[in-house]
């Protein structure tokens, strides 16, 4: 096992050890509810809460810290498929079985998000299974498109893969589309170029439609962490989670209104969309217009590459590739220091490089300002068995500015080889400044197979809300036992998404 080291930092919980164990293990004096799972109803009209909960968003009502609107993401269905649609993809031959129409519109149902109306009563929480605010954006719902790629499409169906996101300065949620052609391979959906977008949901507006902000670039994104730079514009960081993609970040052209509300979702219409390049120290403009580069670039047959900015956009990693920028070990969460401003970046590992564990990026902005195009960075903390953890997902700060990270070693790989010493998946916290700055202490450890992703705290940090994602995956095909979490016994596992208290 991990020997603790003794000079570990304290934190306000007895930390726990790394653990196999099928649930959700919390420190002393932490508990946590269930607040929904797979299949939960959500409003008057029936809707059911989707698959493989991922980012969490806690907006509260009137200002409250115990009643609320949460946003989760459901981001895929995996091995898992058979939970929700009936069909076997584990067992199915790709080239006689196919999927019903049934079945592809019970897949596409489950992904996307939903709105959940949630209060504490009685020191516990819970849904609201018939309120008037829940609502469900699903592979099947009609999206529209804005920015200079908008013309690609009238109207787009659906949005799927939704990992993590954010929340914008306006009260409305950016949910992110990452692994969508898995999606669109599955269900055979005509057009591609339709997702891989950043998607504005308006949680408290059942009726609205979402939009896809092209504005911000198509790739495999991760989340968004929005900021205002010192020049008043709006700035939105962003990874690119594959092996060998990019680190972008888009600013604004117009400057960011507390008195507009949702009027300044237009800002994200309109700006200039930047990739970094790390050697330099250097952000580089994804402009068509005034990027010689990006003009000039052919493909190996001598085919111009792009010839508008939305050509840039819908192929944002080749316009990434082309202008010099530099890969990645898998980009995931981004998040924005609540104190001093330098932005942290989770490289959740790259196997080509025998980068197995990880490390989290710590970036500072020249002069603080996030608008500006020159950067220098640091290795803020790396995974691996001497820290307590490996692959680093998503982040999330408390109001001290301690930096609270949840893992993703593959439920394939967990439990065995060189992850065996870190148990299944954990949450950890990791200080960012004083003597222990970069030590991580472990905080909660999953339920066999999930991950924990999307920690949001209440906005009187007393909640942490997170979802179990995929538990029992890639358990079922294997000799090992299948998790049973949350309803034990037999039972089948089901992701959903839980409230820690104890705080
Ligand atoms: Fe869906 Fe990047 O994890
Ligand atoms: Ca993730
Ligand atoms: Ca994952
Ligand atoms: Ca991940």
């Amino acid at each position: 096992g991990l020997e603790a080291k003794k000079h570990k930092f304290s934190p306000k919980f007895k930390p726990i050890r790394p653990t196999t164990k099928d649930d959700v293990v919390l420190p002393e004096g932490f508990r946590y509810d269930v607040v929904a799972v797979y299949g939960d109803r959500i409003n008057k009209a029936g809707d059911t809460f989707g698959f493989n909960a991922d980012f969490t968003c806690f907006l509260p009502i009137d200002g409250r810290s115990d009643h609320g609107l949460l946003w989760v993401n459901h981001e895929y269905l995996g091995e898992l498929e058979y939970y929700v649609t009936g069909y076997d993809a584990l067992n199915a031959d790709p080239k006689q079985n196919r999927r019903t129409a049934e079945q592809i519109r019970k897949y596409l149902y489950a992904l996307g998000g939903s709105v959940i109306e949630v209060k504490k009563e009685n020191g516990r929480w819970k849904l609201v299974s018939d309120s008037a605010y829940g609502c469900r954006v699903s592979g099947l719902t009609k999206h529209v498109l804005t920015g200079p790629a908008a013309s690609i499409a009238k109207e787009v169906t659906g949005t799927f893969a939704n990992c993590s996101g954010g929340v914008t300065l306006w009260n409305t949620i950016l949910s992110c589309e990452e692994n969508f052609q898995d999606v669109v391979n599955d269900c055979k959906l005509p057009d591609s170029r339709h997702y891989g977008w950043v998607v504005e949901v308006d949680p408290f507006d059942p009726a609205s439609t979402p939009k896809k902000h092209t504005a911000l670039g198509r790739f495999s994104h991760e989340n968004t962490a929005m900021v205002i730079a010192p020049t008043g514009q709006l700035v939105v960081y962003m990874g690119d989670d594959a092996n060998d993609q990019y680190v972008y970040k888009y600013v604004s052209k117009g400057k960011y209104d507390p008195k507009a509300g949702k009027q300044n979702s237009k800002l994200l219409e309109e700006g200039t969309l930047y990739v970094a390049n790390f050697g330099k120290g250097a952000w580089i403009a994804l402009d068509y217009a005034s990027n010689e580069v990006l003009q000039q670039a052919t493909d190996s047959a001598g085919k111009p590459l792009f010839s508008s900015q939305a050509d840039v956009l819908v192929n944002c990693r080749d316009a990434a590739k082309a202008v010099g920028a530099t890969p990645m070990d898998r980009p995931e969460d981004v998040e924005v220091h609540p104190i001093d401003g330098s932005v942290f970046i989770a490289m959740t590992n790259n196997a080509k490089h025998g980068n197995f564990y990880g490390q989290i990026v710590r970036l500072f902005e020249q002069d603080g300002n996030h608008a500006g195009t020159a950067f220098t960075f640091e290795i803020f903390a790396a995974g691996g068995p001497q820290s307590g953890f490996a692959a680093p997902d998503n982040m999330a700060f408390d109001s001290a500015g301690n930096l609270w990270v949840v893992t993703d070693i593959s439920s394939s790989s967990m439990n065995s080889g060189i992850y065996t010493p870190f148990g299944n998946n954990g949450v950890y916290l990791i200080p960012t400044s004083g003597d222990h700055k970069g030590e991580a202490v472990q905080f909660a450890s999953a339920p066999v197979g999930a991950e924990m992703t999307g920690p949001w705290f209440t906005p009187d940090e007393k909640t942490l809300f997170l979802s179990v994602q995929h538990p029992g995956e890639n358990l079922t095909s294997y000799d090992r036992p299948t998790s049973h979490w949350p309803k034990g016994g037999s039972s089948v596992a089901l992701p959903g998404v839980i409230a820690i208290t104890g705080f």
